[in-house]
């Protein structure tokens, strides 16, 4: 959602810019804008739609200067427009400011600001900002060096909500002040060149020194020094991180689109997330954690918390932690979690996975465990992200940078990463036979090939998206381990192909969707459990009966029956199925999507970092 990127520097601010602004393109935007400092004043320029009519526009070549501001919108307050897009001016054109989150007491100033004679052009929650700092800058009669830091300290503190902001001024041609609460924004360093960015990717083929901002902390930044702030103006100093993602891994490297490149990733990503804690014939190993038996002991529940993709990730491995550990564990979604009031204590362990590290909800709900005395885990993506600054202990996926909005990469790191962490948990608490845990250890050390298996032959896929991308409705069935499967696999085709999906427990299907079915529907069916196969069958007889076309993704060895295609997976434990089960599907949203003609990499009204509520 909306991405923020700045440069100042001793090159010309506007490629730059814009190159930070087509690698932010994944966030999901509608509108785009940019505003660079020409020596005494500001220029700007913004387009609803993509960032190629930004790029294409009349005007951006004579942006010469050396800072500047840009921004992806995705609308929250008032429509796509250009006079919603930001950068947003102050009435006097002193100010720019672009803006992530929400302000949700802009209103109130609006009404303060119109009282004292400022005047609104949008409709937006953010207008209100640059036009307080003026105010504020014009309030404050000392006439130090320190009046534009002030000025945007002074408006941030009446500000109510979330907010990632950077400021630059006409009055100050060589600085640009920036700060954040509940909205990521890191700033980025290099000699004599300074970057701000909402993610990394943008800045990446920069810079790989990076500060990350804690909420309240505000920066100013010129070209060859940042200073930081806290909330009260006192000076702080923060490390340098240095983060490992390798430029080349925000580019398609000869690939159509990110997705399917991240698709093929899979084997290498895979292998990523297992050796950082599983070596052949070792006891899994988490560093990171400091979890002791008598701990583990203690527990009564264990809740794993996460949004959309990563939800599903959730409901992948409960069985195996239920299994490993006799722990009951649930999986719940985190807009539902932090509003139910739900049953934690300090002898609940919660879990939070959210690849971007950013979701609003995930947040939410870390802060509302916390609160009640839960120790909490965060499994993320992105280093130094929201989540594993406020999470008690971090895991990383190491599944490098996800830009396609539909995560599949991460997906599949998530459910390993937990897979092989219920496995350290019954070492550490001796709740399951070790020569099972030595099978199931082996098994994941397997995965990366078999991964690579399955992307061998995508052609199968290929014809059978092309038989049904023009279909309305199409339905996941499955039982056990590949219910879960099934629900990613469905949201995975209606987040890029528009196309509904539902996913059903294959059982549940008569006390309902069964009414759905009809001549030539199709239904996908994926068996991974020999215990529960013959009956996932049974249930897709019943829809065959009824004229439906299925697709069979098996691991079993089935008879061909009538089903109109069946994709055979390599075999593992059914407990770790999903990694390998949901790769052939998600081949088929992406060829269905392809075969539609869709962006499957920028999916309309979706954004991949869901940064407000
Ligand atoms: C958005 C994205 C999904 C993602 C979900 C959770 O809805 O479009 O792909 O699964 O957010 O994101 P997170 O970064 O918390 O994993």
């Amino acid at each position: 959602m909306c991405g923020i990127i700045g440069y100042i520097g001793n090159k010309k601010a506007t490629p730059i810019l814009i190159d930070g602004l087509l690698k932010l393109e994944y966030r999901g935007y509608d509108s785009a804008g940019i505003s660079t400092l020409e020596d005494t004043y500001i220029s700007n320029i913004k387009k609803t739609g993509r960032v190629k009519n930004l790029y294409d526009s009349e005007g951006l070549d004579n942006l010469n200067g050396t800072i500047g501001i840009a921004h992806t919108r995705w609308a929250t307050h008032g429509k796509p427009s250009c006079e919603n897009s930001h950068p947003h001016l102050d009435n006097s054109n002193t100010f720019a400011v672009v803006h992530n989150g929400i302000i949700e007491n802009y209103a109130e100033l609006r009404t303060f600001l119109t009282n004292n004679g400022y005047n609104f052009l949008s409709e937006t929650d953010t207008e209100v900002i640059p036009n307080l700092i003026h105010y504020y800058f014009s309030k404050d009669t000392k006439n130090d060096d320190g009046k534009f830091l002030r000025a945007v300290k002074s408006a941030c503190n009446d500000l109510k909500g979330s907010y990632a902001i950077s400021v630059i001024s006409k009055l100050y041609p060589n600085r640009m002040v920036v700060s954040r609460k509940d909205s990521p924004l890191v700033v980025g360093y290099r000699d004599n060149e300074k970057y701000i960015a909402s993610d990394i990717p943008a800045i990446l083929s920069y810079t790989k020194n990076i500060y990350l901002l804690n909420d309240y902390d505000i920066a100013e930044l010129y070209n060859d020094s940042v200073n930081f702030y806290d909330k009260n103006l006192n000076k702080i100093s923060k490390d340098l991180k240095n983060i490992e993602w390798d430029a080349s891994s925000v580019e398609k490297d000869g690939f159509d689109d990110y997705m399917i490149k991240e698709i093929f990733e899979q084997p290498k990503t895979i292998r990523e997330t297992i050796s950082s804690h599983l070596q052949e014939n070792e006891l899994c190993n988490f560093p990171e954690l400091n979890i002791s038996k008598d701990y583990l002991t203690s527990l009564n529940k264990i809740f794993i918390v996460a949004c959309g993709t990563a939800m599903h990730a959730g409901l992948a491995v409960k069985n195996i932690f239920e299994k490993l550990l006799s722990i009951p564990v649930e999986v719940d979604i985190a807009s539902e979690f932090r509003y139910r009031n739900p049953l934690i204590d300090n002898k609940t362990l919660m879990l939070f996975i959210s690849q971007s590290g950013e979701t609003a909800d995930t947040l939410a709900a870390l802060a509302l465990a916390k609160s009640k005395g839960a120790k909490t885990i965060a499994i993320s993506n992105v280093v130094g992200s929201s989540i594993t600054r406020e999470a008690d202990y971090t895991i990383y996926t190491h599944a490098g940078p996800e830009i396609a909005v539909a995560s599949t990469k991460a997906y599949t790191s998530q459910v390993v990463l937990l897979d092989i962490l219920a496995i350290h948990f019954a070492e550490v608490l001796g709740s399951s036979a070790s020569k099972d845990l030595e099978v199931l250890k082996s098994n994941l050390l397997k995965l990366p090939e078999k991964v690579k298996e399955i992307l061998s032959n995508t052609d199968t896929i290929k014809d059978f998206a092309k038989k049904i991308y023009n279909e309305h409705d199409i339905f996941f069935l499955g039982r056990g381990i590949d219910y879960p499967v099934a629900m990613e696999a469905s949201l995975k085709l209606k987040e890029i192909s528009y196309i509904h999906s539902d996913a059903y427990a294959a059982g549940e299907l008569k006390h309902g969707p069964i009414a759905l079915i009809e001549n030539g529907i199709t239904v996908v069916g994926i068996l991974t459990d020999s215990a529960l196969t013959p009956k996932t069958i049974s249930n897709l007889q019943e829809v065959m009966t009824r004229g439906a076309k299925t697709l069979i993704i098996t691991n079993q060895s089935i008879k061909k029956n009538n089903f109109n295609l069946v994709i055979n997976i390599p075999e593992t434990d059914s407990l770790i199925s999903p990694i390998l089960s949901v790769v052939p599907l998600q081949l088929l949203s992406y060829y269905v999507a392809k075969e539609k003609g869709l962006d499957v990499d920028k999916p309309r009204n979706l954004a991949k970092s869901v940064t407000v509520e």
